[in-house]
């Protein structure tokens, strides 16, 4: 089935312009899309985890191989704690031994995980062939395939070896999110929110006023607010490719939210929900630095907490501070938070005192009681 009106947003960074391709069904074009981007290379090598092979692979190989690509899968087993150069370097090893050459074509077909860590092999793979995301996560769809950043994990940390390797297109069907769990799709959702208090003020008001469950039932809707979020995250990455202060605005609820996660060693949170904390405690900040007005404050914390149940936070402060400035540590970052100005506009404040942050954490648990 093709849905409505393709949505096509280009993503601009200095060495490469590309498109992210937004539109209910397009899994079924593919290989027409492809096609058109890649001419007539043969070898492509498409990285999936079992379950997204298992509900998606076959419609995205009947599609490539009607456009005349041929496509081999390469494997690797689903889960955060595989996102890492163990798994890079087997997943090169299966490269090898299907004969990849520099002329292949590395497709990453999953969340999140798949494609960091297929973001990283293309990057790496005979230092460097081209990439192609098909995210299918709407974590991966609203944010992880956008903007070249690859990566794996170290036991030090999240994220700690990567590269920036822009892939060639970006294909988004809304429509794969029908077999994501809840919980996923929420997660996911939180990082479009994110993009709506950071600068889209229709997004967020989009988020504030409709049910998930409309949502998920909505695919022209759910295609604009995947589309709205990409635009924001887009401009950003054009204007400021690398870390730079710009891009930092994009970190809005992940200060809090990283640390929350790390306190609970990645077990107790998906990464959006701690993000979703995270907003929640920067929204708290910002008025109480007498930056956001109560009423916009409210409407951040409600609409959060609208869109589902989080995972209570219950740590102790004084564990959640530790990350805080382990952080700080091993990145040589300076501790910074985005604070939301009104809805649809941020800054960036580095010297926040420590009872503030303090007072916004007793929030959060408050708020875990209620
Ligand atoms: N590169 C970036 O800019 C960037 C940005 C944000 C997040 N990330 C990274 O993304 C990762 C998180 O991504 P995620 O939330 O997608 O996690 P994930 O890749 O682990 O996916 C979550 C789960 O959903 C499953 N899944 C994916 N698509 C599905 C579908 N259509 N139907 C059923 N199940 C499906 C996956 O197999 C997995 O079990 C983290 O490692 C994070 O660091 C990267
Ligand atoms: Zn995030």
């Amino acid at each position: 089935m093709m849905g409505g009106k393709i949505t096509r947003v280009e993503v601009a960074v200095p060495e490469r312009r590309y498109e992210a391709i937004i539109v209910s069904g397009l899994l079924e074009h593919a290989g027409a899309h492809l096609r058109e981007i890649l001419g007539n290379r043969k070898h492509l090598f498409v990285v999936t985890v079992p379950q997204v092979r298992r509900r998606w692979g076959k419609k995205l190989m009947a599609s490539l191989a009607s456009a005349g690509l041929k496509a081999k899968f390469i494997e690797m087993p689903d889960g955060e704690q595989h996102k890492k150069l163990a798994t890079v370097e087997a997943l090169g090893e299966k490269l090898t031994r299907l004969g990849a050459d520099r002329d292949a074509v590395v497709l990453a077909f999953g969340g999140g995980v798949v494609g960091d860590t297929a973001g990283l092999l293309a990057s790496l793979y005979m230092r460097g062939v081209d990439l192609v995301q098909i995210p299918t996560s709407l974590m991966a769809q609203v944010d992880a395939s956008i903007g070249g950043k690859t990566g794996v994990n170290l036991a030090a940390g999240k994220n700690l070896i990567g590269t920036f390797h822009q892939p060639l297109v970006v294909l988004i069907d809304p429509i794969v999110l029908s077999t994501l769990s809840d919980r996923q799709f929420r997660a996911g959702l939180y990082e479009a929110l994110k993009c709506g208090v950071i600068g889209n003020r229709k997004l967020f008001e989009y988020l504030e006023k409709t049910e998930l469950k409309t949502l998920r039932r909505n695919a022209a809707e759910l295609q604009w607010v995947i589309a709205e979020s990409i635009k924001l995250k887009a401009k950003v990455v054009a204007a400021d490719e690398r870390e730079g202060d710009l891009r930092r605005v994009l970190n809005f609820g992940h200060t809090i939210g990283h640390a929350l996660e790390a306190e609970s060693e990645y077990r107790q949170f998906l990464h959006g929900e701690a993000v979703a904390w995270g907003m929640i405690a920067a929204a708290a900040i910002a008025a109480t630095l007498g930056r956001l007005d109560e009423n916009a404050r409210d409407r951040i914390t409600n609409t959060v907490f609208a869109i589902g149940p989080l995972p209570k936070v219950t740590a102790r402060n004084h564990g959640i501070l530790r990350f805080l400035q382990s952080d700080k540590k091993t990145r040589n970052a300076d501790i910074h938070f985005v604070l939301p100005t009104e809805i649809g506009r941020v800054e960036v404040v580095r010297d926040v005192p420590s009872e503030i942050i303090v007072q916004a954490l007793d929030e959060l648990k408050r708020l875990s009681q209620a």
